[in-house]
């Protein structure tokens, strides 16, 4: 009973200004969590949003959107978490669906919020918590990804899987796009994990190994189990069954022995 309280009072000093209990409070009766972007396209335009029936949008489209539509994008994350606090200190008091950052398509489907009486300090932890959810949630539902090249290298001589490497910068859009969209897919998940261990690298902050150069981003660089050749490299976005091909033809190409280098 002690330790219940204990944990208690624990769990409210550590987390009462939290963003993430903010939103469940304050936000979360309209915004449910997460939908994958695939189910909500395909809601959004095949069915004007009759599948789904959304009537606001979820936290993970709102965090994308903060993102991708307010302040400078390409900018630093302190600066931009700051321009994300301003707009969301100005929605919240005053709610204004002309000044939205909601797509226009998706736009249509909502009637206007209504305001949020709310302080300032609640608004910055709001801002830095949608800041990083977004990203964090899609992770959570994508295909596993190994921290480091060395640690995706060891793995794949363990289980003589063949290393994917994704060269990605952190604003880039179709970079976003295969998280949201194409490793989040089931079929894709399965593909990977069975044949293939993945990692990432940021180009602007790391070398690609075996001295690749980066091709843009997103690429992918498909090396040997032992690290030492290349099989394949390749550059740009695709969709599910454009990737799950491009898998196969990476799996084939291993089994006839040709590569890239
Ligand atoms: C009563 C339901 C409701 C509540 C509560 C609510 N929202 Fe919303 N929210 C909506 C709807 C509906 C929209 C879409 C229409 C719009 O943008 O006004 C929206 C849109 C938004 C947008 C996009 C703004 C834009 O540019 O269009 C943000 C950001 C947002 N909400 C954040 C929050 C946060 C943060 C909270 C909690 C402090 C919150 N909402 C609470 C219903 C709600």
């Amino acid at each position: 009973m002690r330790l219940i309280i204990l944990i208690s009072i624990l769990n409210i000093l550590l987390f009462a200004d939290g963003g993430e209990d903010i939103f469940k409070k304050r936000c979360s009766s309209c915004h449910q969590t997460y939908i994958p972007q695939p189910e909500l396209l395909k809601s959004y335009f095949d069915s004007n949003n009759s599948n789904l029936n959304l009537t606001s949008p979820t936290l993970v489209e709102l965090s994308y959107w903060l993102r991708d539509r307010v302040g400078d994008r390409k900018g630093d994350r302190e600066s931009q978490i700051m321009e994300i606090e301003e707009f969301l200190y100005n929605y919240l008091k005053s709610p204004d669906i002309n000044s939205s950052i909601i797509p226009k398509g998706i736009l249509r489907y909502f009637r206007q919020m209504p305001k949020v009486d709310i302080g300032e300090d609640e608004v910055e932890a709001l801002a830095i918590y949608l800041f990083d959810i977004g990203r964090k949630i899609v992770k959570e539902h994508g295909v596993k990804i190994y921290p480091t090249y060395q640690e995706a290298l060891e793995v794949a001589k363990r289980e003589n899987k063949i290393v994917m490497v994704e060269g990605f910068i952190t604003y880039c859009r179709g970079c976003i796009k295969m998280d949201r969209e194409v490793f989040i897919d089931d079929r894709v998940k399965k593909a990977l994990e069975r044949d293939f261990v993945v990692t990432k690298i940021n180009v602007l902050r790391e070398k690609l190994p075996l001295g690749l150069k980066s091709l843009g981003t997103p690429s992918f660089y498909f090396i040997t189990s032992d690290g030492k050749r290349v099989i394949d490299q390749i550059v740009g976005t695709g969709t599910v069954d454009e990737f799950l091909e491009l898998l196969e033809d990476i799996r084939d190409s291993l089994k006839r022995g040709e590569f890239y280098k």
